[in-house]
């Protein structure tokens, strides 16, 4: 009984894996395993048997059924791949494919390359800057002393320098890309045009128009013969070119330690067309940028002739400018990770 149950098995596998139609395979699935099939018939001996051969013998009968089943229908889904007929199916060609999804630059690199092609177009060129700066850079070099209640405006956060030899309160989170002025003027000699993008921080409440991290950029020109109204004209010229010639920027007196005189720039708010929203504080303008003529003192600072120089610095808040341009309400969707958003630039 034994011999005859692996006699089935491998006469029934041979044949079925040298089968290539579904016609016949059923036939051989008929002649084995059907009514009066050849396993069939075979099991139906099965009772015949001594008890004590019984199970073992039973285990093994079931053990061929299943492999002879396995195999039947492995060789059936190997048929019908093969014989697989693209022609024969009814496959809409003409349907528009399904387009992978491509990412894109995020909104604020967006912005901040139409920004950098700008001033490129005016002769600045672009720098980079370090985020941890010394409180010289970001402060006494720009004419702010230790002590000058500028600092006040400028909440800033100073890294726990405890564990090291670095003084406490000399290591800051730079709150401002000016702190780029001294490190880049030192270097070089004038006339030059810089601007310089980069990320600030400071301790600030956030609401709609303010984070504790955004981004600035510095602009900053030295030459014989600047004048506050290249300012001007540099300012609005950019304005105009970043949100289209009917926007309107508006000029203010402003103290600023490392500038003078000073001014602070606002522009007709685009979010809501200067009817007034949460992001202009329904003033319908937006504080954008503060500016002025380089304070003599910081041109000495870096060993500049503030007799035969001078020059002008304005930094313009990128972030705001980025929330501006696609009219959001709010700067905090710039930080947003959520896709939905992000889709929509
Ligand atoms: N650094 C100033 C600020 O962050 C802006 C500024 C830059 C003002 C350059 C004058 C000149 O508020």
């Amino acid at each position: 009984m034994e011999e005859e149950l692996i006699g089935v098995k491998n006469t029934a596998l041979s044949l079925i894996l040298d089968c290539d139609n579904l016609k016949e395979l059923e036939e051989l699935r008929l002649q084995f395993l059907g009514r009066s099939g050849k396993l069939t018939l075979l099991l139906k001996e099965l009772p015949k048997l001594p008890l004590e051969k019984r199970g073992e013998i039973g285990k093994l009968a079931n053990e061929v059924k299943k492999t002879i089943e396995e195999t039947l229908e492995n060789q059936k889904s190997k048929i019908k791949n093969q014989n697989f007929d693209a022609e024969k199916e009814t496959i809409d060609k003409t349907i528009p494919g399904i387009k992978p999804e491509i990412g894109h630059l995020h909104p604020m690199t967006q912005v901040l390359s139409e920004v950098v092609d700008i001033f490129k177009s005016l002769g600045f060129q672009a720098a980079d800057g370090p985020e941890i700066e010394t409180d010289y850079y970001n402060f006494e070099a720009l004419n702010i002393p230790k002590d000058h209640p500028a600092r006040d405006t400028q909440q800033t956060l100073y890294i726990d320098t405890r564990n090291s030899r670095i003084a406490a309160g000399e290591t800051l989170l730079r709150t401002q890309t000016s702190n780029m002025q001294g490190r880049i003027m030192e270097k070089i000699k004038p006339p030059f045009r810089v601007i310089v993008p980069g990320k600030v921080f400071r301790y600030e409440q956030v609401d709609a128009s303010h984070g504790f991290e955004f981004q600035q950029f510095e602009g900053f020109a030295v030459d014989e013969n600047i004048k506050m109204t290249d300012l001007f004209g540099v300012i609005e010229y950019f304005f105009k070119k970043f949100f289209g010639e009917k926007t309107k920027v508006r000029f203010v007196c402003h103290n600023f330690p490392f500038v003078e005189p000073g001014a602070e720039a606002y522009i007709s708010c685009n979010a809501c067309k200067g009817k007034g929203c949460a992001f202009c504080k329904n003033s319908g303008w937006v504080e954008i940028l503060g500016a002025g003529m380089i304070h003599p003192n910081v041109l000495r600072n870096v060993n500049i002739d503030p007799n035969k120089y001078h020059g002008f610095a304005f930094g313009v808040g990128l972030s705001r400018l980025a929330t501006l341009r696609y009219q959001m309400d709010d700067l905090r969707l710039l930080t947003n990770p959520d896709m939905r958003i992000l889709e929509q630039f």
